[in-house]
């Protein structure tokens, strides 16, 4: 998750494989966010990072709105939204954010929101990816690993809360 004052460096990319294919959760269907969604992913952003890490109203609105942003969500006409993902485009990409609600974990909904978001980037011209993560966030740097993403350097301190960030690219080839 990109921290409140982002700073991107620049690292190098690590040229990596493909992720592999996952069994997905058939029930979610991935759109574009709508501004009606605003409420329900903030909601969702709380519920998913501490205190000091997930964003205010106001960040989590600036960032959907900025220019070069798009938001994906993904929704299921039963339970509802179920994840989301934030991310800027540009010859390199950004992820801002990804979240996906407890219940809904490892069911293949990060991944499909991931991949989706890497496709769009894609087509856009993106080369590579990058994104920040706190260093004791363990699901989230298993879940990185395993759609090949690498750790390319660490920003100590990089989250209000004291926690350190590691970077973490990936070529998109
Ligand atoms: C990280 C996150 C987005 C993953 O979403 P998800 O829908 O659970 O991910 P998937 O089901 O697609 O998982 C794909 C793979 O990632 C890895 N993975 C995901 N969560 C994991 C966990 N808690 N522990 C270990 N590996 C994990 C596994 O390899 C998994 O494959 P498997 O289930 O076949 O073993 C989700 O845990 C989340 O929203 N966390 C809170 C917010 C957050 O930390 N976002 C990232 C900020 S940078």
């Amino acid at each position: 998750m990109l921290g409140h004052y982002p700073d991107e460096g620049t690292a190098a990319v690590l040229e990596l494989p493909a992720s592999p294919a996952y069994n997905c959760a058939v029930t979610f269907v991935i759109r574009d966010f709508q501004p009606e969604d605003f409420e329900t992913l903030w909601r969702m952003d709380q519920e998913c990072f501490p205190p000091g890490i997930a964003y205010s109203k106001q960040e989590l609105k600036a960032y959907v709105r900025h220019r070069g942003v798009f938001t994906l969500v993904a929704a299921d006409a039963k339970d509802g939204i179920g994840g989301f993902i934030v991310a800027h485009e540009g010859p390199t990409g950004h992820i801002i954010t990804i979240d996906v609600i407890a219940a809904a974990r490892r069911s293949g909904v990060g991944s499909r929101l991931l991949q989706a978001a890497e496709e769009r980037l894609r087509s856009g011209g993106s080369r590579a990816v990058g994104l920040e993560t706190a260093v004791d966030n363990l699901a989230a740097l298993a879940f990185y690993k395993r759609h090949g993403y690498s750790v390319v350097r660490t920003w100590p301190r990089y989250y209000s809360n004291g926690v350190d960030a590691l970077v973490m690219k990936k070529a998109l080839l």
